[in-house]
């Protein structure tokens, strides 16, 4: 069979990772996806950067924006970050062209998620973003396909993993807030300017979007009340701690009737709650289906490896359908023009 050939933009820790992913289960990719999906094309900042992984097979093009536009492209998989800039440029280039385009850009997606995923629909491409919420969790494809039967009141979980290595570790430690937070830069988990993971907008981008998800809704990103990790210190952590508490940061969206309320804060969490217990980078996610019932998701919310396993889930998919093409469904729970003609929340 023909294979899906993928351009990567962004060759970081996770564009790293899917180039590790794809080569390293090459065989069963092929044959769960039913043809081989194959790197083609790469792009990123400065092509004469040291990688971890070997580029040599992969052409080089400088311009990431017209990746869609190559006769040697099925789809274009962004891993460059940034809720504007080149990366929305290429997002909307790439549709625009009549390819499909998967992201890990939360930030992006809760910018411009609607005006994205009508170009898709438009464009009868797919638009995949797996990879945006909670890394190597399948919380998208979770509640938007294994729950899509339910009415969900509430979602809520720990969804920034740079917070969750910062906040465990000085629980378990008593090191420094700043000494952790450089480790955690150290092993790829936090955004190019960590000010998104410990100010709490990483995890409001993706509270946003699993709120639009879960309760078939438009994502409200600016609608989401935020506060993060920077004022939090050692003392404050083992003080918890004396009364029988962790402190998580976490996201919580929930709808009473028409109204969307959607937080993301410190909160002291009771050491017999599951929550208290997921450590280190791991996300958890929480929802509550009316047949499903209680839905929990928990697994690593960052690093090279869970991410490119959520991005290469999604080329899998797409390869599945006809060239992106076709049997996509739509982007967000329900199409664009229904979520354009809701009133906002
Ligand atoms: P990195 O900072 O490690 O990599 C970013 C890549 O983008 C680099 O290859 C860089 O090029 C390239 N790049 C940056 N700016 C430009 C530009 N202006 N033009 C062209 N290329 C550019 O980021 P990550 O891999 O950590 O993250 C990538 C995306 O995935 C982000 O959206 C992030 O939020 C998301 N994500 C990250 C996770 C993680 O655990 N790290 C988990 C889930 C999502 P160069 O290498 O040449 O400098
Ligand atoms: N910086 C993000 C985090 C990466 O720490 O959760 C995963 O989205």
């Amino acid at each position: 069979a023909e294979p899906l050939r993928v351009a990567l933009a962004g060759l970081g820790t996770v564009g790293a990772g899917v180039i590790r992913l794809v080569e390293a289960n090459a065989d069963l990719i092929a044959r769960r996806a039913g043809r081989p999906i194959a790197v083609t094309v790469i792009s990123a900042r400065d092509r004469s950067k040291k990688r971890p992984v070997d580029l040599t097979p992969y052409t080089w093009e400088d311009d990431m924006v017209i990746l869609g536009e190559r006769a040697d492209v099925d789809v274009v998989v962004e891993l460059v970050g940034g809720a504007d800039g080149p990366a929305l440029s290429c997002a909307r280039a790439t549709m625009e062209a009549g390819k499909a385009f998967v992201t890990a850009n939360k930030a992006m997606i809760a910018h411009h998620g609607l005006e994205l995923a009508a170009k898709a629909e438009a464009a009868k491409v797919a638009l995949k973003f797996e990879a945006a919420v909670a890394g190597g969790i399948p919380v998208i494809k979770g509640l938007r396909e294994g729950a899509a039967a339910n009415e969900i009141e509430r979602v809520y979980g720990i969804l920034n993993g740079t917070c969750n290595y910062i906040l465990s570790t000085m629980e378990d430690t008593g090191r420094d807030f700043a000494d952790v937070l450089a480790e955690a830069q150290a092993k790829g988990f936090a955004e190019a300017d960590p000010a998104f993971d410990i100010e709490g907008t990483d995890a409001a981008h993706k509270l946003s979007i699993l709120a639009a998800i879960a309760f078939g809704s438009k994502i409200d990103f600016l609608g989401v009340e935020t506060s993060g990790i920077t004022r939090l210190r050692a003392a404050d952590i083992a003080q918890a701690d004396a009364l029988g508490y962790v402190i998580r940061l976490i996201g919580m969206a929930e709808t009473q009737g028409d109204k969307l309320f959607q937080r993301v804060q410190p909160h002291l969490v009771p050491f017999d709650h599951p929550l208290a217990h997921v450590d280190g980078a791991t996300n958890a996610v929480v929802a509550e289906g009316n047949f499903s019932g209680r839905l929990l998701f928990q697994g690593a919310g960052a690093g090279d490896g869970p991410t490119a396993s959520a991005v290469v889930a999604d080329l899998i998919d797409i390869a599945r359908s006809t060239m992106g093409r076709g049997e996509i469904g739509v982007p967000f729970s329900v199409p664009v023009a229904e979520l354009e003609a809701m009133a906002p929340a």
